[in-house]
This record gives C-alpha cells, sequence and structure tokens, in this order.
C-alpha cells in the first residue's frame, strides 16, 4: 500500500509586517535580522482571523487540488501550539468549517515539527487500512503570543497555515518513509509558560509576570537544531537506501536561515536543492513546512521520480523527517 500526497494548499493573512515597521516596535534593525535571521517580512493575523481561519482555507485549498469532497475525509490531523481554544480541538472546528462531516478530528502538539509528525500519524492509518484519505494541517497564529517587547523573539516569527492530502494509493509517487524523535530534557529552552495547568491563564502572576508569551533560549536552540535536523535527515537517507546527492529538493523549517545553510551545508546539499521562504513569512511553526511544500508544488518544482526530503525541529525538543518519492 502507497502513502501519495495528493494535493496541497495554503493560507497566510493579508497583513504585512516589515523589518522597518519592527524597528519603530522595538530596539532593532532591518540590518540585524536579516543578517542573523534572514527574515525580511512577516504575516499577521487581522482581527476576527484565527487559527481555524488559516487552516480552514489551506484544507479546502488542499482538498480542491486532489479533488477530494470534504464528506469523503476519514481523518483531520491539525498541529498548532496556538489552538482557537484550550479545547475543544481545533481540528473539530475545522471540521464544521468545511463540513467534513465524516472524519475523526484531533490537534496534535509537536511545536514546529507538528507537521512531520502529523504526516508520520497518518502514514501509520493509511498503512493499516484505518483510514483511506487524510487531511494533515499546520497552522498559526503566533503574533498572539509572541511577547511584542521582547526584540529576541518578537522579530522571529509569522502567522499562516499549510495543509496536504494524504491518500492510500497504487503507483509509484509515495511516502517513503517518516522519521520522529523527542528529546524532553530541553523542553524548558523553548515554551510557552503560561496559560497552561502550571500557570493559569485565570492567575493574576500569569499576567503580571509575562508568562503568557513565547521564552526562548536562542543560542542553545540554534545548535541543538542543526545538529538534530541533521540527524533526522541522515536516519531518513539511510532508510531508503540514498545519499544526499540523491535528493532533488530540501525543505527544512523555516526558523532562521543560518540554521537552514548549516544544515544543508552539514548534509552536503547545495543551495539549488535548498527551498526557502522564510524571508517573506519569518518562523511559522508547524506551519512552515506545508506551506512552503505548497508553493513548491504550485510552482512545479518537483518532477515525478524527484527525491523530496522534508526536516523539521521544534519545541519539546521535537524533530523529524520525511521523505517523498514525488
Ligand atoms: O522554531 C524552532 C526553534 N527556533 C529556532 O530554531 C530559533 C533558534 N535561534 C535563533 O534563530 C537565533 O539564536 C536568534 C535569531 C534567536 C538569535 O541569534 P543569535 O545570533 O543567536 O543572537 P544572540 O541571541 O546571541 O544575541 C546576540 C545579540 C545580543 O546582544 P548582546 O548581548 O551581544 O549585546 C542580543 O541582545 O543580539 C541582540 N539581539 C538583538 N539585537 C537587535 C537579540 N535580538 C535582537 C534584535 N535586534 N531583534
Amino acid at each position: 500500500m502507497n502513502v501519495r500526497i495528493t494535493g496541497t494548499g495554503s493560507a497566510l493573512p493579508g497583513k504585512i509586517l516589515t523589518n522597518a515597521e519592527l524597528e519603530r516596535l522595538v530596539d532593532t534593525s532591518d540590518e540585524w535580522i536579516t543578517t542573523r535571521t534572514g527574515i525580511k517580512e512577516r504575516r499577521i493575523a487581522a482581527e476576527g482571523e484565527y487559527t481555524s481561519t488559516f487552516a480552514a482555507e489551506a484544507g479546502r485549498r488542499a482538498l480542491e487540488m486532489a479533488g477530494v469532497k470534504p464528506e469523503e475525509i476519514d481523518l483531520i490531523i491539525l498541529s498548532t501550539v496556538t489552538p482557537d481554544f484550550p479545547f475543544p480541538s481545533t481540528a473539530c472546528i475545522v471540521q464544521d468549517i468545511l463540513g467534513a462531516t465524516n472524519a475523526t478530528a484531533f490537534d496534535l502538539s509537536a511545536a514546529c515539527s507538528g507537521f512531520i509528525f502529523g504526516m508520520s500519524v497518518a502514514e501509520k492509518y493509511l498503512r493499516s487500512g484505518a483510514a483511506r484519505k487524510i487531511l494533515i494541517i499546520g497552522s498559526e497564529v503566533l503574533s498572539r503570543i509572541v511577547d511584542w517587547q521582547d526584540r529576541n523573539t518578537c522579530v522571529l516569527f509569522g502567522d499562516g497555515a499549510g495543509a496536504v492530502v494524504l491518500e492510500a494509493s497504487e503507483g509509484a509517487h509515495s511516502l517513503l518513509s517518516t522519521h520522529t524523535f523527542s528529546n524532553g530534557s530541553y523542553w524548558n529552552l523553548l515554551y510557552q509558560p503560561g496559560s497552561g495547568s502550571r500557570n493559569p491563564a485565570t492567575d493574576s502572576h500569569t499576567i503580571d509576570e509575562r508568562k503568557l508569551y513565547v521564552t526562548m533560549e536562542g543560542n542553545d536552540v540554534f545548535k541543538h537544531a542543526v545538529r538534530a535536523m541533521e540527524e533526522a535527515a541522515v536516519k531518513a537517507l539511510d532508510a531508503n537506501g540514498l545519499s544526499p546527492s540523491d535528493i532533488s529538493l530540501l525543505i527544512p523549517h523555516q526558523a532562521n536561515r543560518r540554521i537552514i545553510d548549516a544544515t544543508a551545508k552539514r548534509l552536503g546539499v547545495d543551495s539549488e536543492r535548498l527551498f526557502t521562504n522564510l524571508q517573506h513569512y519569518g518562523n511559522t511553526s508547524s506551519a512552515s513546512i506545508p506551506i512552503a511544500l505548497d508553493e513548491v508544488n504550485r510552482q512545479g518544482l518537483l518532477k515525478p521520480g524527484n527525491k523530496l526530503l522534508m526536516v523539521a525541529f521544534g519545541g519539546g525538543f521535537a524533530y523529524g523527517s520525511a521523505l517523498v518519492n514525488w
């Protein structure tokens, strides 16, 4: 039984926030942000736009491309760190918006690696015969949990969503493998301290001590990110008897241009085979890889038989890879 990507979609807020505009918010510069991260601008959700808004639109576009009706979907897996509500799952809200009446729907929490983890879960459902058509979505409105007074973090993130339809099928085009990893000993290097059971949003200290915002030890995370993405990529190549020269395109999680370049260099993947769009969107966490994949797909950058490697790293730490024969 093969597992095939039959549709991709993405949705982004219309509002663009440039580095020049950030210079007016915090003590930063376009020069610092560009050289340290590669980011030039990011998209920011408007009032009345939520994680489910972008998730549903990205999902709708992926379904349209796949030629799959919402009611044919067996399962919706939505990865996010910024759900509409702590409960119910944003996936259930998206199910309602799309009219995917026959789907089971749930959210998945694996931070920036959530989309790859979602692909991995979906792969198991499909290969076991438990589902035939699955919608996987990564959607984030990070602008609502970013501290707009903290220059260390607020320049990095953006909002948006990406989605794929994964189907059980015959034929050559196939998801070859997924690999997922977790290293919980570093959970406190990148997290949102408040709003859960440790520092409830209902406690005034949570707000007074600014615990509702993303906090990150950027430098430490950087070093782990490069090592972990290399490890996840090598695992994918080894499992399929491939070498880096076999890879047609590498889509890494879009967190920092320097992390991406260092990972590609360690793997021996040259810049022509590396896809980046973080200059436009910043780090959109679990949405970053599916947004990039949709752009790659709609631009026709992949031909049948091309090997596509996707690799992610983020809070948890959670990291992983997915390898596709296009
Ligand atoms: O999504 C998955 C996980 N996330 C990541 O993978 C992100 C990983 N980390 C990073 O991308 C980088 O560590 C950052 C972009 C966050 C920071 O870059 P860095 O080269 O590691 O800088 P740094 O944290 O070592 O800071 C260097 C200096 C500091 O000043 P001092 O202490 O040297 O005087 C910072 O205060 O840069 C300062 N700085 C800024 N300056 C201007 C930090 N943020 C800014 C800013 N504008 N926005």
